[in-house]
């Protein structure tokens, strides 16, 4: 296990300065990765577990406060790419309760503050901490004018017309009771099954995966054309306001039970509470409903009812003294590392991934979680630095594995102490797993630096590359054959029917042949009427434009996109073939044709 920090009582104060320094850059890092750059590089609870030795150094040692800036600043700058909008009142941020005795302080803080006597009662809301990015939406006279992300808080991003393609966003607010100005505040969110439906057709399309739904909503919110936005489910929970030319209630729940009345959805696990007890039962009732929700949440937010104690209880620094955010714990579990198998994919690139005991990770049956690559197995980052204190992955070591809101488990670290005598450091494959067993290269990346990925040399050569290959041709994307699945694909490769795509469209034509003993229909499996079906899908797609031709040869670095400009560039598969051939003979002025391609 990680070794224990050293007790903050035991800090000298050079010491508790270099630590909040080194803690402030690595959450300044973390919430770049995490806000601008939708890619977070650390676990919600690697972060919330920095960002409170940070919190405890800085309490304990309060003349380090110029250090300890950062901690004024809530999420990370607004990215340039889209204008900005000043928010009228700032976007704030949660303070965190990670335990029972964290609420119970809440409450009494609170109680202390109004100088509540004991048994004077006070009324809370809990509901769900839903894991999105909070927008803004300004309407003026019921009209819908602005839509704006938290950005760093004061300034954030300006989304209108992205808002406006999300459906429980109303454009107009319903009933004849509006208020004149009203800011509403809430949630942005992709549904698990949208999810993963994004991250198939991204797959497919040979586009970026997401790592986790929250950064999918962020990517499809943040997107500089509101159509691809508006081809993406995103959902919207209202919890909260901004500027308002009146209040509409005189409570949380009202207002939020307002917001459902103007049309907009809000979230049906919110309940009032009366005291911790209450608080802390509604929150067990939310983590046992947690896996089932079909999104993700990451905590329950507490907040006192009365709009008049809010005001009363103000701010403290960036986040509000009335409400807080209890965290649910990561979902990790621990298990036994049997095995690590090597995928290769249509690039060549070797994936390592454990084969571990199953186990079940917040109601999941988990039994592969990915390796990431070799630098990942010996205790090294993207960068080079050193992970998990340099505790490298071993067979048969006792593993953490991690479901956060990453869909594709991981396993986060390894139980040094249940290390089986002689066990050695994995020896990473340095020929590829196929039966040619090809070198495995670590190419260079643009910085001259060594590439964390090792890919098999073989390019076509491969069996295991081909088929990925083959899988990509007839992927939804680009040749979408019905019928010819991944599993087809390994099927007709195996018994040695189609080896390139070309095959496929001579498929037919073999199979009728005279003399033939491998009739597709004699095959468990395929039917006459399979096998007619086939051929006929295949037959619709003789055709088919040259973006999807060219898209579906899987080059690397050829997404659709890339593939429609080709397309458009050189409008005939001639004409684009022979600029192919020649920038691969180095005619410089064919490539600088091609690179002006946009
Ligand atoms: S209330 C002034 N309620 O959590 C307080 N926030 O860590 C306004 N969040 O920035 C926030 N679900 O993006 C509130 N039910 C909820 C929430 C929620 C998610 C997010 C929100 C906020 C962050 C704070």
């Amino acid at each position: 296990m990680a070794r224990a920090p050293v007790p903050i009582a035991n800090l000298s104060p050079l010491e508790a300065a270099g630590e909040l320094q080194s803690l402030a850059q690595q959450l300044q890092a973390a919430d770049v990765a995490y806000h601008a750059n939708d890619a977070p590089e650390l676990t919600d609870a690697a972060y919330d577990a920095l960002k409170q030795r940070f919190e405890a150094i800085q309490q304990a040692f309060p003349d380090l406060k110029a250090l300890a800036d950062r901690s004024a600043s809530v999420g990370a700058r607004p990215s340039e790419k889209f204008a900005k909008i000043r928010h009228r009142r700032p976007m704030l941020s949660l303070d965190n309760a990670f335990s029972e005795d964290d609420v119970a302080d809440f409450v009494q803080r609170i109680r202390n503050f109004l100088g509540l006597a004991a048994e004077a009662p006070v009324a809370f809301t809990a509901e769900p901490k839903i894991d999105g990015l909070s927008l803004s939406l300004r309407y003026e006279s019921g009209a819908l004018v602005s839509a704006a992300t938290r950005g760093d808080g004061e300034e954030g991003e300006d989304v209108t017309i992205n808002a406006r393609t999300i459906r429980d966003i109303p454009h107009h607010l319903k009933g004849a009771d509006v208020p004149a100005v009203l800011e509403v505040r809430g949630e942005v969110y992709l549904r698990h099954a949208d999810f993963a439906a994004l991250n198939a057709r991204q797959e497919a399309a040979g586009e970026k995966v997401f790592a986790n739904p929250r950064n999918a909503a962020a990517g499809s919110l943040r997107q500089l054309d509101p159509a691809i936005t508006a081809s993406r489910p995103l959902g919207f929970f209202a919890y909260a306001w901004g500027e308002v030319s009146a209040l509409m209630a005189e409570t949380q729940s009202g207002m939020v039970a307002a917001f459902a009345q103007l049309g907009f959805a809000t979230n049906p696990l919110m309940r009032r509470c009366g005291s911790v007890a209450e608080l802390v039962a509604h929150y067990r009732s939310i983590e046992l409903q947690r896996a089932s929700l079909g999104y993700d949440i990451d905590g329950v937010v507490y907040k006192v009812d009365r709009l008049d104690l809010q005001t009363r209880l103000g701010f403290v620094a960036r986040a509000p003294r009335w409400a807080i955010a209890h965290k649910f714990a990561a979902e990790q579990a621990f298990t036994v590392l049997e095995g690590i198998d090597i995928q290769v994919g249509r690039t060549g690139a070797l994936t390592p991934v454990a084969r571990l005991k199953p186990v079940t990770v917040g109601g999941v049956v988990v039994s592969n979680a990915t390796l990431h690559n070799a630098d990942y197995i010996a205790g090294f980052g993207k960068d080079g630095e050193i992970l998990r204190e340099g505790r490298d992955i071993r067979l048969g070591d006792t593993v953490i594995v991690q479901r956060a809101g990453d869909v594709i488990p991981q396993v986060v670290d390894v139980v040094i102490e249940k290390r089986l005598a002689g066990a050695e450091p994995f020896p990473f494959p340095t020929i590829c797993p196929c039966e040619l067993a090809t070198a495995v290269t670590r190419e260079e990346t643009v910085t001259g630096e060594e590439s964390k990925i090792r890919r098999c040399s073989g390019e076509f050569a491969c069996p295991h590359q081909r088929i990925e290959h083959l899988r990509h041709f007839v992927s939804r994307r680009a040749f979408d054959i019905e019928g010819l699945g991944e599993k087809q694909i390994s099927f007709f490769f195996e018994k040695g029917l189609i080896r390139e795509p070309a095959d496929i469209f001579t498929l037919e034509a073999r199979d009728a042949a005279p003399g033939n003993l491998q009739k597709l229909q004699n095959f468990e499996g395929f039917g006459g009427t399979s096998v007619a079906n086939l051929f006929a899908s295949i037959n619709t797609r003789r055709t088919i434009g040259l973006d999807r031709l060219i898209y579906g040869l899987g080059c690397r670095h050829v997404g659709e996109t890339t593939a429609k400009v080709l397309a458009r560039g050189y409008g005939s598969w001639s004409a684009f073939e022979e600029a192919c051939l020649k920038v691969a003979a180095g005619d410089v002025e064919a490539r600088a044709e091609m690179d002006a391609l946009d």
